[in-house]
């Protein structure tokens, strides 16, 4: 208790003195790509990351995807999770897509780049209001480390009641790193100050249904498909429209429900 809050003041302090470092922060990270070249913001749609893909993988299990089904991407940026779900077999068409971010750049990249293939909106998720429609799935991915609370944002995705719900967060061992990981309209930095337990304990506290857990880190993926070499993540996959409360750590495939 004492070592988390420890951390979090460090950050706090670190974040508002704005690091003395000789790097650079950027923290208005579309804005900047998107002011080198349109190019700099279509490069980065073309990647994907083990959290999406195992979130895929899970979702291919659930009947509610077998027919067109709603999704809401929370922090979607310029739509890097539209365009994976553009390459997968069974999710190029049957997404009903809407995304969410506050960045101006990226949503409008969004707009063009994905047109008539969803919805993008520009909205601060942690202050305004969530587009209200019935989602079947909500997702937020490397979002809520970035984000001053993150059980405002996760009570706020609930109460919109979708079948699924999933969360994948960020923890990176470089502290320049992670202090140049400013994604937010603040320029704060949040980055490693949330533990996967708390937030697991959080999501416990507020969902009936089953959470599964899979967590990832050095080694265990391609370095080059993400910024820096040491990181570790977690990816939460909550299923909401069943009473099994089953838990399962690092688990590639999610039990069935028959
Ligand atoms: C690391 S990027 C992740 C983008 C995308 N979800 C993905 O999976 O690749 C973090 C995103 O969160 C967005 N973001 C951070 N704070 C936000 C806020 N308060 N409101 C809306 N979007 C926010 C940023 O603009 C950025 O697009």
């Amino acid at each position: 208790m004492l070592v988390r809050l420890k951390n979090f003041v460090k950050h706090q302090l670190s974040a508002q003195i704005k690091i003395r470092t000789k790097h650079k922060i950027y923290y208005r990270q579309w804005e900047r790509r998107a002011q080198e070249s349109i190019e700099a913001i279509r490069e980065s749609i073309k990647g994907t990351n083990y959290a999406k893909e195992q979130a895929l993988q899970w979702l291919v299990s659930e009947k509610i995807t077998n027919h067109s089904f709603s999704l809401l991407d929370v922090g979607c940026g310029p739509g890097l999770m539209r365009a994976v779900l553009e390459r997968h077999p069974l999710f190029a068409t049957n997404v009903r897509y809407t995304g969410v971010d506050q960045s101006e750049a990226a949503i409008n990249f969004a707009k063009s780049e994905f047109a008539g293939k969803g919805v993008f909106q520009r909205l601060d998720i942690e202050y305004d209001e969530l587009p209200t429609n019935p989602f079947d799935v909500i997702m937020i991915n490397g979002v809520i480390e970035h984000t001053g609370g993150y059980k405002k944002l996760i009570d706020k995705c609930l109460k919109l009641k979708p079948k699924i719900f999933i969360l994948s967060t960020f923890a990176v061992t470089h502290r320049v790193s992670a202090n140049r990981l400013r994604w937010n309209p603040s320029g704060d930095c949040f980055m490693n100050i949330y533990p996967f337990a708390d937030i697991y304990k959080h999501l416990r506290e507020n969902i009936d249904g089953a959470i599964f857990i899979s967590t990832f880190g050095p080694g265990k993926y391609n370095p080059e498909d993400y910024w820096f070499p040491h990181r570790g993540g977690c990816l939460f996959y909550c299923r909401l429209y069943t009473e099994n409360r089953l838990m399962v750590t690092d688990q590639k495939n999610p039990p069935s429900l028959d």
